[in-house]
């Protein structure tokens, strides 16, 4: 099993450092190759995602990345900005499935934006389309309104569009995911309106009749909303087109109190991965070994689970996660009275010795 580790630049590296100690401390060889990307492959090689980098990356059977974005690069135009790296690995990898967890660890109950009754034990899977939908669908522009009211004003337009294949792939993938967990799967669309949220209702119907024994309803995406704010423990596993599911999954993470905490992965067909973790790379605070390494290390255990298929060394890691928090230690975005403040660095450590 080869592993493409991608630091980026930002927290990237910092919190890349933590997850890599943790997975030496498996007990376990291996074979990993570090190739920069983002600002630190710009930095060097003046592009965000050399050829040599996305080499490395297919070639690999798992892909952990950190993060990028340091503001640093921000004057630069669009193709060279370090955010075109991971866009690129998405397009060249065909990483369709996003897996977005939001748990909520018992200890960190306070940090949540919702009443701890609502959220306490919280912990769903939002499963969102990657590469179809209104981000990529043409045509798109900016043009003369050629009808309507405003015929012959300026207008923008975009083209919401789902293949059925692309559709299927997907919910696949979802009824998959909840056969795993409490076999409960909510789609989220937008029927009642929109022709290609109808088609998709449609077709994730029709793949229900591979996988009775997963419950499966339908939701708008309006009530979704609603219902992530007011009841969040009613959903298990929701499967989402792109545009919803960005936005849903945003407001997930939310609940759960810190993006400090949130893995996330983005697979392909065949289960290959990139795995990183859900927030950026934080440029306010790089540089000062005070990030959160958790979510970092926690995509290390989902790499594993899925990618792998190490499920125990995952199991593993997750429970020594639990346990430095059920120790009271918390990075600054998680910190409350009465816990203990440690670094990037000391959280690592502390992961590793809860390991053994
Ligand atoms: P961000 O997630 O980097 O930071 C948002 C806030 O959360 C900041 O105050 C930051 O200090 C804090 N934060 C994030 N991760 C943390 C951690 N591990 N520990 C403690 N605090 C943490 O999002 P922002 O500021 O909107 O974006 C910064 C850059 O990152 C931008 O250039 C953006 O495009 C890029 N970005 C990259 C992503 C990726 O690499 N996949 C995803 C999201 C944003
Ligand atoms: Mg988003």
């Amino acid at each position: 099993m080869k592993i493409a580790i991608l630091p980026g630049d930002g927290i990237g590296p910092e919190i890349m450092n933590q997850a890599v100690k943790v997975m030496n401390a498996l007990g376990e060889k291996f074979e990993t190759e570090t190739v920069p990307v983002g600002g630190a492959a710009y930095a060097e090689q003046g592009h965000p995602l050399p050829e040599s980098t996305l080499k490395v990356a297919k070639e690999a059977d798992a892909i952990l990345f950190g993060a990028v974005g340091d503001f640093k690069y921000d004057t630069l135009e669009r193709s060279l900005r370090p955010e075109q790296a991971i866009l690129g690995l998405r397009k060249h990898l065909g990483l369709f499935a996003n897996f977005r967890p939001a748990i909520l660890y018992p200890e960190l109950a306070g940090a949540s934006s919702l009443k701890p009754e609502i959220v306490s034990g919280l912990d769903i899977m939002i499963v969102r389309e990657l590469t179809g939908d209104i981000y990529f669908g043409q045509p798109r522009g900016m043009r003369e309104a050629p009808d309507g009211p405003f015929k012959g004003a300026r207008e923008g337009f975009d083209t919401m569009r789902y293949s059925e294949p692309e559709i299927r792939r997907i919910a696949h993938v979802a009824f998959q995911a909840a056969q795993k967990r409490s076999k409960r799967l909510t789609s989220v669309d937008k029927a009642n309106v929109l022709e290609t949220f109808q088609f998709w209702r449609d077709v994730v119907t029709d793949v229900h009749k591979e996988y009775k024994d997963v419950k499966l309803d339908h939701m708008y995406v309006d009530n979704a909303a609603m219902q992530l704010v007011r009841a969040p423990k009613e959903f298990d596993v929701v499967v989402t087109g792109n545009m919803f599911g960005d936005i849903l999954s945003d407001a997930a993470a939310m609940l759960t109190g810190s993006i400090g905490m949130l893995p996330s992965a983005s697979l392909d067909a065949n289960n290959k991965g990139l795995y990183e973790p859900s927030h950026g790379s934080a440029p306010d605070i790089a540089g000062k070994d005070i990030a959160n390494p958790l979510a970092q290390i926690l995509s290390l255990a989902m790499m594993l689970r899925y990618s792998l298929g190490k499920t125990e060394q995952a199991d593993r890691i997750e429970t020594a996660v639990k346990a430095v928090l059920k120790q009271g230690l918390r990075t600054v975005d998680i910190y409350e009275a009465g816990t203990t403040k440690v670094s990037t660095t000391q959280m690592g450590d502390a992961v590793v010795k809860a390991l053994a």
